[in-house]
């Protein structure tokens, strides 16, 4: 059987850094307040000429160049985000602007920090119906648009920042991705969610309606985002029929490092096989993993035959988890 593989990878982040000292200047916080709870140290906040589709295009001219393809053997353009900087078109028509891709065809996919797992499910898909396909996989995001500066339960979470992948139908039947398991619950939708830009039509606007921000039950979400992707995790390994301690590398969604640090020590695997940036980017959303993936790759940490496992959760919620051989 045809399974699609990586050919290439590439990441961009904003030129901006901003650190928790800059955030104690803006919030009610500290280092240590935020360095203990999240883990995370600084995060890439964009500015003009950095909105969601720029970033989105550079990381993929990067995965391209890696790739040795150019942006016309794109036969399809994945994008997961909730952060474009328009409603219309979708974001992956603007990369196919941006980078050229003319033969593509192009969609954005919102599953929020699950995007990029779920585009890569699609490119499954697509690929294993038509092996020859060349797809990009991208997530990208910019949260800081969407944050409420103003909450310090949230905006010291968040970072901007995207990653991509391109894929095509490998020739070695044990090579690729190997199972890809993805799940929603929408009955949770309450306890992390973002309201639309305000609605024109007075009558649509909801009554609780006061901006459209990032808003969440975080410890609700906490408890979810473990069990959930333990159990994505559980069931991707035994649908591969693979045991936790064959796995060479975890790129898990980072989300902050409690959630890292409670998901490892229930996977049995070895916390270094655990891949973490959480520190240098926050939380990232669609573009964790695809960011984490190009670094992992380009620091060699992945090599023919070496088993990856991906897992995410987001709002939704939204989990899965998925498992390459590289
Ligand atoms: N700086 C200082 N104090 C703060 C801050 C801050 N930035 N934020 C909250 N506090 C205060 C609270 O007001 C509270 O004060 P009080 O005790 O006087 O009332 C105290 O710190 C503790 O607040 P909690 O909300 O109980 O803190 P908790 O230990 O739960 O940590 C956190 C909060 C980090 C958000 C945690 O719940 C968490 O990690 N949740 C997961 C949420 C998450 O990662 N969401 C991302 C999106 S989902 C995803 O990507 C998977």
């Amino acid at each position: 059987m045809t399974r699609p593989v990586i050919l290439g990878t590439g990441s961009c982040l904003p030129q901006r850094v901003l650190t928790n000292l800059d955030l104690e200047k803006i919030v009610d916080t500290t280092d240590e307040w935020i360095t203990v709870r999240t883990g995370i140290k600084e995060r890439h906040i964009a500015g003009r000429g950095e909105e969601t589709s720029k970033l989105a295009a550079e990381a993929a001219r990067r995965a391209l160049a890696m790739a040795a393809l150019s942006a016309e053997d794109i036969d399809l353009i994945v994008v997961g985000t909730m952060t474009s900087e328009k409603t219309m078109p979708s974001c992956a028509c603007l990369v196919q602007k941006e980078i050229g891709a003319v033969n593509a065809f192009a969609m954005d996919v919102n599953a929020a920090c699950s995007g990029f797992l779920y585009g890569l499910d699609i490119a499954d898909k697509y690929i294993k119906a038509d092996p020859a396909m060349k797809v990009l996989v991208i997530g990208a995001e910019n949260l800081s648009a969407r944050t409420n500066w103003q909450d310090r339960t949230t905006c010291v979470l968040f970072g901007d920042g995207a990653g991509a992948c391109v894929m095509t139908g490998g020739n070695a039947p044990d090579r690729g991705l190997l199972a890809s398991q993805l799940y929603a619950d929408g009955r949770l939708w309450h306890l992390l969610h973002m309201d639309t830009a305000p609605s024109l039509n007075p009558d649509l606007v909801p009554e609780e309606y006061d901006g459209s921000y990032i808003r969440m039950a975080g410890q609700e979400v906490f408890k979810y985002a473990v069990r959930a992707m333990q159990d994505g995790v559980a069931k991707v390994l035994a649908h591969a029929n693979i045991e936790p301690a064959a796995v060479k590398l975890v790129i898990p969604h980072q989300a902050n490092i409690r959630i890292l640090n409670s998901l490892t020590e229930r996977l049995a695997i070895p916390a270094e096989k655990i891949y973490i940036n959480v520190h240098k980017y926050g939380n990232t959303s669609a573009a964790s993993m695809p960011i984490a993936l190009d670094e992992a790759n380009r620091e060699g940490r992945l090599q023919p035959g070496d088993l990856v496992l991906f897992c995410a959760f987001g709002g939704g919620f939204t989990w899965g988890a998925a498992l390459m051989r590289w």
